[in-house]
């Protein structure tokens, strides 16, 4: 019986093998349909890179030894696919990614509209203009994007709402895991509130799987059941999430939660109640 929707086991990834240095090392994972997969660690640290090797846009490589990982999704080793055959995969609209940034990952002449539709039309066949029409509005709802801004190019929309259509876009063929690479970390603190309110609202109803990287420990505490931490390609920290924050395993783990930001409310100075009279 499938237990898992995806595992990963002992991936590696180099840019190049000669020099023997790898951005991912020996990493595996295992994630259950509906469980949400926080990866956190410094910039630089491979996440980028280990979510990019899942959506089949980047290769896998050997490890040091010669030794060969898979990366395997619904009982199919789909690291046995090079990313430009993944197109054609029947898996491919069955993983789809949110990238930090919609400012170079919309394409800048499309409409919302056109950018959720594309998808659609892509990796789904659908021709009817009706028929598209009303996926795109149905998208537009779950992600709380008013219909009047789908006329909107990317430009003509805020930050929170490129985010929206960037989740919108990803929904759009249907998948059972999202990636999302920082979705997040462009955004102000309250807009970034109402996206993880949003995706924790769509794990809920729509089942969905995901993998959130986020380098904010704080960000991912609200969404994730499972946290990896990387340090330098190699997983440091893997553990529920409760686990996590009571009792990190690395010292590494232990100073990222010292330097989470204190959520406000109780501090050292007495409440302010106004000026002496
Ligand atoms: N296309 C690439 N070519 C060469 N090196 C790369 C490439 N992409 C990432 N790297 C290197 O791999 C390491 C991990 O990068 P990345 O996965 O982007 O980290 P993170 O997402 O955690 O910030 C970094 O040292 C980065 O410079
Ligand atoms: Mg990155």
């Amino acid at each position: 019986m499938l237990t898992h929707l995806l595992s990963v086991e002992h991936i590696y990834k180099s840019f190049d093998l000669k020099s023997g240095s790898y951005a991912v090392s020996d990493v595996g994972f295992t994630l259950r349909r509906g469980e949400c997969l926080g990866i956190a660690g410094e910039s630089g640290s491979g996440k980028s890179t280990l979510i990019r090797m899942i959506a089949r846009l980047s290769d896998v490589s050997p490890g040091p030894n010669g030794e060969n990982g898979y990366i395997n999704m619904s009982n199919k080793t789909i690291s046995l696919w090079p990313p430009h055959l993944f197109a054609s995969h029947p898996l491919r609209k069955k993983i789809q990614m949110v990238f930090q940034d919609p400012d170079s990952s919309l394409n800048p002449c499309f409409t919302a509209f056109s950018s959720i539709a594309d998808p659609l039309r892509a990796l789904c066949g659908m021709r009817k203009k009706e028929e598209i029409k009303k996926r795109v509005y149905e998208l537009a709802d779950l992600v709380q994007l008013p219909h009047e801004l789908l006329s909107r190019l990317p430009h003509q929309l805020s930050g929170g709402q490129k985010a929206r259509v960037g989740i919108a876009r990803a929904l759009a063929p249907g998948p059972d895991l999202i990636l999302l690479d920082e979705p997040t970390t462009a955004l102000d603190v309250s807009v970034q509130g109402r996206i993880l309110t949003l995706l924790d609202d769509l794990k809920r109803n729509l089942g969905l799987s995901m993998i959130f990287v986020s380098h904010d420990l704080s960000v991912l505490k609200l969404l994730c059941d499972n946290i990896l931490v990387m340090l330098r390609g190699k997983t440091v920290e893997y553990a529920p999430v409760e686990q996590l924050f009571s009792n990190p395993a690395s010292g590494y783990g232990k100073s990222l939660l010292e330097a989470m930001p204190k959520p406000p409310g109780r501090s050292s100075q007495p409440p302010y109640s106004g000026p002496a009279m």
